[in-house]
């Protein structure tokens, strides 16, 4: 019985992030330029996006292109001019994410990005993503003071699995993994190991095996990403029941607590050796952010702005405009916005109601009354001392929102990586 009410809500929980993606992201294409609307006086985080990959994951969504070394270059050399542009409209930024595609792939243009960065604005906090490929101790060398926290993609350690999300050949075996990861503990001051679990072909000894090697080789940091995919997105119920059903998620999310419990919590799925608010998911801690770079996404004033896919166009736009916004999202719905915003803070670990009802002018018992009430009916969360907590099972299904929202994201980014193609 309880196995069924935890499949039902799980099911109810994919279909209401569904829902409020399909309807929150009502894009539109803009003609003419525009600027983006935003308190001088904030200090907005600030996303950068590298859009190059040597060669392409069987399961990788994000934004990317073959790496070509020419066009990296006058890719990076638009990104600073991005930058200068930001810095002339007035913003500041204290805390920077590199993600991609691969940041690190030409060192020589990331260094010059990131120094001049820290040279346009008060940046304390660089995080960085990377591949296990470009992790020379020589070259993060050069990187120092530059590079607060990287991360590195290994995905997993089984090698039959390496090889069927393609990366064995490009990246190492285990072995190769492992040797190339522990060659960098302690060159940069926080390195951060992401895993992916529920592949179709995993079993509970595989994730045990790949928790097991991670935790050997001792980052600061491990994050723990549930597959995302596109899967129900068009399922039918039935069969979207059936796969649920038969699904390993939340008892794999399980192990990964268990194996993980000496780890403090940075947020549902990450973890760290001392807790640090340098964390993956950087709209967490951020809900307010600039994407600069082809293909990044803002959020500022409840609205997204999606910067143009074409590198042709995104060089274009930003040597003509202030930004290279090609696309703004409706703005959303006040309820939407609170709801997304509990979310976010439940997947951090705890909703600290006074302080949750005097950030957004709101009443939190009343506004998600409904939510609350079933929340609770469902065991997913508590509350103790004026603060709300997710039970284990509530952590699980902020684990699955957020998937649900990240894919959201995927679909989106599909949309409009089609535009540019047709
Ligand atoms: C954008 S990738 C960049 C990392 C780097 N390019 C690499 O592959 O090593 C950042 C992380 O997102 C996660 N990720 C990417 N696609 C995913 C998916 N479909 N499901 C779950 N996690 C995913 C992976 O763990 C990956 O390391
Ligand atoms: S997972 Fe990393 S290397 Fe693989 S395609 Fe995605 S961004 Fe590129």
């Amino acid at each position: 019985m309880k196995k069924i009410v935890e499949m039902m809500t799980v099911f109810s929980s994919v279909k209401i992030m569904q829902k409020s993606m399909t309807s929150s992201l009502d894009i539109t294409y803009i003609n003419e330029p525009i600027k983006y609307k935003f308190d001088k006086s904030k200090s907005y985080f600030l996303y950068m996006h590298i859009p190059f990959c040597d060669e392409f994951c069987t399961f990788c969504t994000f934004h990317k292109f073959k790496y070509k070394q020419s066009t990296c270059k006058e890719y990076f050399k638009a990104l600073r001019l991005e930058l200068l542009k930001a810095k002339e409209e007035g913003f500041n930024f204290h805390t920077l994410y590199i993600g991609g595609g691969t940041p690190l792939i030409d060192e020589v243009e990331l260094i010059k990005t990131i120094e001049l960065a820290k040279k346009l604005f008060d940046i304390k906090k660089v995080s960085c993503e990377s591949t296990p490929s470009h992790i020379d101790p020589k070259v993060l060398k050069n990187f120092d003071g530059l590079i607060d926290r990287l991360s590195i993609g290994v995905q997993t350690f089984d090698d039959k699995t390496l090889k069927e999300i393609s990366r064995y050949d490009k990246y190492g075996s285990s072995q190769v993994l492992q040797e190339r990861i522990s060659n960098i503990i302690g060159v940069v001051p926080v390195i951060s190991l992401d895993l992916i679990f529920n592949f179709s072909t995993q079993s509970s000894q595989m994730l045990k095996k790949d928790l097991e090697i991670v935790k050997k080789l001792n980052p600061e940091q491990i994050t723990t990403y549930p597959l995302m995919s596109s899967r129900f997105v068009n399922c039918s119920t039935l069969d979207h029941l059936k796969i649920l059903k038969n699904s390993n998620e939340f008892h794999f999310y399980n192990i990964i607590r268990e194996e993980l419990k000496d780890y403090s919590l940075n947020n549902a799925w990450s973890f760290s050796k001392d807790k640090t608010n340098l964390c993956d998911e950087y709209t967490v801690n951020n809900s307010e952010y600039i994407g600069l770079g082809s293909g990044a996404f803002s959020h500022i004033n409840n609205q997204l702005f999606i910067n143009a896919y074409d590198l042709t166009q995104h060089a274009n736009l930003i040597s003509e405009n202030s930004n290279a916004i090609i696309a703004v999202s409706a703005e959303f719905e006040f309820k939407k916005h609170i709801q997304y915003q509990f979310l976010l803070h439940l997947f951090g670990g705890s909703v600290h109601i006074e302080r949750f009802n005097e950030l957004f002018s709101v009443s939190l018992q009343r506004i998600l009354k409904v939510e609350l009430f079933m929340l609770k009916i469902l065991n997913a969360i508590y509350v103790k001392d004026g603060k709300i907590y997710p039970t284990r099972f509530g952590e699980f299904l902020t684990v699955v929102m957020m998937r649900e929202f990240y894919s959201g994201m995927d679909n989106l980014r599909a949309m409009l990586r089609k535009s540019i193609v047709e």
